[in-house]
């Protein structure tokens, strides 16, 4: 940058393109302001190009290879004769980045643009409350600002024993392998090892999970989390809760992991090992401290209700600031930012009816309060659980493992809580958090009609449950 440099004045600036910068950018454009995205890397950010959709696209691959593979050792109930089932893992690596992750990043761009939103190449840095330098490739561009959305996002945790490169991989590099692994290693056993290692162990690989926890996937509950954990191991691969990761050696076939279970050191050797332990905001490197904005612990930024900083017109939305680190999350967040500086600011509890989906075999979702939230409320609340062993459609597609649960208040019968472990999961828990958002009662889901023979059914007979008048169970 040069000192005295002349800056450009621009009306709101928005950090980021990942699902929440992006969103507030064209939601901010749609209520009349002049948006301009500063953007480091491509269009999308990480969800869209090395996180949410990338993985959903090996999972799915996944599992078309593990179906056709238990076709062909007849372990399938269907009666299929499938032979010499091969998977071209370079076609399969193309069709994700080209006909997914491109597609889809080519859209937002297109999206971007029909709402006249101007996209800047660059690291932005802030230099005061009001101005923000980008270096660009070739120099530099001072922006004077009206109002900014922080949505710079989150990168994983690197942690001293494991830097990543080579062997030893972050969930980006572990999204974009040359080779599907024999034996990946694990360190974390979260939503990111669980489904990414989950994807691996689809495709053929051993998976070993190091978690340090005394359950894997611990923003679900163990009743939840114990059907993966069943699946995986039944598999042949190994998952070791309450362990401590220790060290790792790598040479250039492979690499050996050293951990600690009940105060005894082992070591495990794969072709890969990856670590997911969490991810920090990126909020470290955008020159916060020459600003007034107040920080939180973790490099979290504080916030309001509307997403407004401590600076009157700097907000901040999605990883930076508390709570999940989810993708509609951001989104929500960032329309709801736009709107603040439009004029219009709304104060919303995001809390109710959050949802979140581990796209796990089988999935797993949950929106609302959990059994451990009302634990203390015993008289007052009521938990009723229906199994997908007595859905018919669940059954048809040789998917009946799992259960909907429902927690509902005994005065009038309102929906708080919900939970989904099996088939669909992840599509299911949008109608009840419809359900939660907008107060609706089991009575009222049980008086909704629902198309036979679907999974959504099974929302429905878990709903008459909770009415005190099952059909089904
Ligand atoms: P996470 O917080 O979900 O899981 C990290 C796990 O690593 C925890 O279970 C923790 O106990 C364990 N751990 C931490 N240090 C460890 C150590 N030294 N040794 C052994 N275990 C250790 O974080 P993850 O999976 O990296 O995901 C990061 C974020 O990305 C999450 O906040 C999640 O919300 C988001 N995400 C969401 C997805 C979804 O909604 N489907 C998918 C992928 C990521």
């Amino acid at each position: 940058m040069v000192v005295g440099a002349q800056a450009t004045e621009i009306d709101t600036v928005v950090i980021g393109s990942g699902p929440g910068g992006y969103v507030a950018a064209i939601r901010a454009a749609e209520l009349g302001q002049k948006v301009t995205i500063i953007e480091k890397d491509n269009v999308g950010g990480v969800c869209l190009n090395i996180g949410c959709i990338p993985s959903k696209a090996l999972i799915n691959i996944g599992h078309h290879y593990a179906d056709a593979k238990r076709e062909e050792a007849k372990e399938s109930p269907f009666g299929l004769t499938t032979t010499g089932v091969k998977l071209d893992w370079a076609s399969a690596q193309k069709w994700k980045d080209e006909q997914v992750v491109k597609q889809l990043t080519g859209g937002v761009g297109m999206l971007l643009k029909k709402h006249k939103v101007e996209i800047i190449k660059g690291n932005a840095e802030f230099l005061d409350n009001e101005t923000l330098n980008v270096e660009q490739e070739d120099g530099f561009k001072l922006l004077h600002f009206n109002n900014c959305i922080i949505a710079t996002g989150s990168r994983p945790i690197e942690i001293p024993p494991f830097p990543f490169g080579g062997r030893i991989l972050d969930s980006t590099s572990a999204l974009s392998l040359k080779e599907i692994p024999k034996h990946l290693i694990i360190v974390g056993g979260g939503v990111i090892g669980s489904e990414l290692g989950g994807a691996y162990r689809l495709l053929g690989a051993k998976i070993t999970i190091v978690e340090g926890l005394d359950h894997i996937l611990n923003g679900f509950d163990t009743e939840m989390s114990d059907i993966i954990s069943k699946r995986v191991k039944a598999s042949g691969s190994d998952i070791f809760t309450s362990a401590k990761a220790i060290s790792a050696v790598q040479t250039d076939k492979d690499v050996t992991l050293t951990f600690e279970v009940d105060g005894k050191e082992q070591t495990v050797t794969g072709d890969y090992l990856l670590v997911a332990v969490g991810r920090r905001a990126n909020t470290d490197l955008i020159g916060l401290n020459n600003t007034d904005i107040k920080m939180l612990d973790r490099g979290l930024i504080e916030v309001d209700d509307s997403y407004k900083t401590s600076v009157e017109h700097i907000y901040a939305i999605g990883d930076v600031v508390p709570g999940p680190m989810l993708a509609h999350k951001a989104s929500f967040q960032g329309k709801i930012a736009a709107a603040a500086i439009s004029g219009d600011p709304e104060a919303v509890d995001m809390h109710i009816s959050l949802p979140a989906v581990a796209y796990t075999s089988t999935e797993l979702a949950t929106v609302g309060v959990t059994p451990a939230d009302v634990a203390d409320r015993k008289g007052d609340v009521k938990i009723s659980k229906f199994p997908f062993a007595a859905n018919g459609r669940a059954l048809s597609m040789d998917e009946a493992e799992g259960f909907i649960r429902l927690i509902t208040e005994n005065k009038e019968g309102a929906i708080i809580g919900a939970q989904i472990a099996g088939p669909g999961a992840s599509d299911l828990i949008s109608g009840l958090s419809l359900a939660i958002e907008n107060g609706l009662t089991a009575h009222d889901i049980s008086l909704t009609i629902q198309p036979h023979p679907t999974l959504g059914e099974a929302i429905m007979d878990t709903a008459e449950l909770a009415d005190g008048m099952p059909i089904h169970i």
